[in-house]
């Protein structure tokens, strides 16, 4: 750590080549694999907004607009997954772990099944519920083998994924439902049911109690930017939250603490496309909730910018 501090365009100029000459191009075709987008450009200014404004989304004093902002993402979204609704997390691995959450304390379950091809965020959710974790038998892809599932699960989590790391895989998630809970790790996959073309690929999933879905690998979202979507989301939220009182005027819902806006890129994003483009690919394909310019107008805050000049 230097003595005194640099200035900031010297810091600037120091860091540049480092940071973006020594980057991994991960926009690049030959990245694909890595599940890394490239980012539109619109997040990039929104990305500005949001460490200027440095929101916290643990409240609404701290966050009056972008947390309805966030609400109405979701809600737009939910539907195509057919969940009520859900929250942001900064990852399917904490998507995961806080529909694991919900399961344990609203269907009572004691284990975790799930296919070879599983990510290992559902391992390690399970362990961090002291929930017992196993695998049953799986193609040589790591997707399920239906006729496996056997047996009483009526204390399982039963956890799908639509499309396994490796290899991009479904499992046959026409078994949602099967089990006290049905959790569809859709990280990679997941977006595809905004595709007219393609949405019917993950059929089956519309039966889960929870869908998690990563906004940062087929939604071209910078990091950190995911989803976790539940069926009944009352009762999940209230069985994940915590706090309210003294301290929090609004119960704490989800693993996180202060968080920030997330959920602004990704507004963005769905406005910029619209209805007719994606950036890289899914051009088209998107089918747009009926409604959304209006939503859009009804968001009570949204007049509610901060007047930075008056503030100062
Ligand atoms: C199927 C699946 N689930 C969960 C995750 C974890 O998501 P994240 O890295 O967003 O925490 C990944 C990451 O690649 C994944 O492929």
């Amino acid at each position: 750590m230097p003595e005194s501090g640099l200035g900031e365009i010297q810091t600037l100029a120091m860091l540049a080549p480092l940071v973006l000459g020594q980057a991994a191009n991960l926009g690049a075709a030959t990245a694909f694999a890595h599940m890394d987008p490239p980012t539109p450009w619109v997040t990039w200014a929104l990305t500005l907004w949001n460490v200027s404004l440095n929101q916290n989304l643990l409240h609404p004093a701290t966050a009056p607009v972008v947390r309805n902002i966030e609400q109405l993402v979701i809600s737009w979204l939910a539907p195509y997954f057919g969940m009520q609704g859900g929250h942001m997390t900064p990852g399917c691995t904490v998507a995961n772990l806080t529909a694991l959450w919900a399961a344990r304390e609203n269907a009572g379950v004691t284990e975790v099944i799930a296919s070879e091809g599983a990510h290992l965020s559902i391992a390690k959710a399970a362990h961090l519920l002291g929930l017992r974790y196993r695998t049953i038998a799986s193609e040589r892809t790591g997707a399920m083998i239906a006729e496996a599932l056997e047996g009483d699960l009526s204390r399982t989590v039963l956890v799908l994924t639509a499309g396994t790391t490796s290899g991009g895989r479904l499992d046959p998630l026409t078994l949602a439902g099967r089990a006290g809970w049905t959790h569809i790790d859709a990280a990679w996959a997941g977006p595809l049911r905004l595709s007219a073309r393609h949405g019917d690929r993950l059929a089956g999933l519309e039966r889960a109690d929870s869908v998690a879905v990563s906004a940062h690998k087929w939604l071209f979202q910078p990091k950190e930017s995911a989803f976790v979507l539940f069926r009944d989301v009352a009762s999940a939220h209230a069985a994940v939250s915590f706090g309210g009182g003294a301290y929090l005027a609004t119960p704490n819902i989800g693993v996180l603490g202060s968080h920030g806006a997330a959920a602004t890129l990704l507004l963005a994003t769905l406005l910029a496309c619209g209805g007719t483009g994606s950036p890289a690919g899914l051009t088209g394909v998107w089918k747009w909730p009926s409604g959304w310019r209006s939503s859009l107008r009804r968001m009570r805050t949204w007049n509610c910018w901060p007047d930075r000049r008056r503030a100062s």
